[in-house]
């Protein structure tokens, strides 16, 4: 999985959400204070506050940069229109009670790099209510090299399909293949390269609260996501006089302006708001050993609660390969209504509730209380299958699920490569013979 295609050259640390404290300099962490009089060596002290100052120390985030210059030093930004990246609260049009499912977006047919290339397919709250999310994917064919972006609506979860990655942000750089995720926090400067011809993948962009692992009730202490696997990048940085444009998304809107340095210029850092990566390789699957189809809150990787107790902004659940061993049950998906909103994508292989249509690279939405299930010959095969252990193999299918129901773009709706007919999946279904009592 990811690790085979990543450059091997980078340094993480280990840890969901850890205190982290890395030095590119050695000795350009103060020691026994954040703010001295004059940091070592003549460098800056800048904080980055990712929760309120107030917020309960469990839950507060924040990272002290130690940096050649401070992030203030620009001009001011002028306002640019995105062709592509939408925003909450996405009222253009709408959004018709259906099922949906996209092919494949296409290629760009002119030099893109990431933050010209994301597509918004649905999103739902806002950037200025910071709750919401929106769904995006990504076609590239070039690196943003001298660019680089800072999002302020939220925080990115990057979901690559094809093509790897390297992202560098101004706490450490990560690479990323197909099959691992990352995350960049809300505010933090940032540009992705592409190591290939080109990259395609998946984003969601939460405006909410930040992502953190589910609690684990009765799995106990170990399981799923596993903290440890979750790595986040050492100091990097890079010093470069150079006159670079920055971007920065603000209130759904974009604005752009000048500087003579690199922003990654971070000399050490210290604190628990920071990028990470995970390998989705990693995550312990559990399932039933019994019978009957569990509820897939049980493949959550990471959650971004809503204000109500229990119930997510966001979860993001995948759909490993894993063992069905499940006896006299229907193993694929059951036939369901939602008052949560399902919009999932697939990286590789076949999803176990669709025969064909939901391919690599696509999108499906099933939104608050809109019937699905398995496909008719889904159903047919799973009915009629002979029930020994089966190895759900070479797949990796995902979810972002939200508590808020998910509005379609205008872009989405009429793209060439939504699926006129995708409500057919579901018209072939007989009515089986009843037998009088
Ligand atoms: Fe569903």
């Amino acid at each position: 999985m990811g690790t085979e295609t990543a450059l091997e050259s980078r340094n993480y640390m280990g840890g969901f959400g850890n205190q982290f404290s890395t030095e590119a300099i050695p000795g350009a962490l103060p020691q026994g204070r954040n703010s001295p009089q004059r940091a070592p060596h003549g460098l800056y002290a800048e904080l980055i506050s990712g929760s309120a100052f107030t917020t309960p120390r469990a839950e507060n985030r924040r990272t002290w940069m130690y940096r050649f210059l401070p992030s203030a030093m620009h001009e001011e930004y002028r306002k640019f229109d995105h062709a592509t990246w939408e925003s909450g609260p996405f009222n253009d049009i709408e959004t018709p009670a259906n099922r949906f499912r996209w092919d494949p977006w296409p290629a760009p047919s002119r030099r893109t790099d990431f933050s010209q290339g994301i597509v918004t397919v649905a999103g739902n709250g806002s950037p200025e209510a910071q709750s919401g999310t929106a769904a995006h994917i990504y076609r590239i064919n070039a690196s943003m090299e001298d660019r680089y972006l800072l999002n302020a609506d939220g925080e990115l979860l990057v979901v690559p399909q094809s093509g790897a990655l390297v992202i560098a942000t101004e706490l450490g750089v990560l690479d990323l293949a197909p099959g691992e995720i990352a995350v960049i926090p809300r505010g933090i400067h940032f540009k992705v390269d592409i190591t290939g011809a080109e990259a395609s993948g998946y984003v969601c962009e939460n405006y909410g609260a930040p992502f953190r692992l589910p609690e684990l009730g009765p799995i106990g202490s170990n399981g799923l996501a596993n903290s440890r696997d979750f790595l986040t990048p050492v100091a990097a940085v890079e010093d470069a006089s150079k006159e670079v444009t920055i971007i920065r998304k603000f209130l759904g809107r974009f604005w752009q302006g000048t500087q003579s340095h690199s922003p990654l210029n971070v000399a050490a850092w210290h604190g628990n708001l920071a990028p990470y990566k995970y390998d989705l390789a990693r995550f312990m699957a559990i399932g039933t050993i019994s019978f009957d189809h569990p509820d897939p809150s049980i493949y959550t990787v990471l959650t971004s609660p809503s204000t109500v107790h229990g119930v997510a902004n966001c979860d993001f659940v995948i759909f490993p390969p894993r063992w069905l061993v499940a006896e006299n049950t229907f193993r694929p998906p059951w036939f369901h209504r939602n008052v949560m909103s399902e919009l999932m994508g697939l990286v590789r292989g076949v999803y176990d509730a669709k025969a064909e249509g939901f391919v690599p690279g696509g999108v499906s939405l099933h939104n608050c209380m809109l019937p699905h299930g398995p496909d008719a010959a889904t159903f047919s095969n799973a009915s009629t299958a002979d029930l020994k252990p089966h190895k759900v193999d070479n797949t990796l299918a995902f979810m972002f699920e939200s508590c808020h129901v998910y509005k379609l773009t205008r872009r989405s709706l009429e793209a060439s490569n939504r699926q006129p007919t995708y409500d057919s999946v579901w018209k072939d279904f007989q009515r089986q013979p009843t037998r009088n009592r």
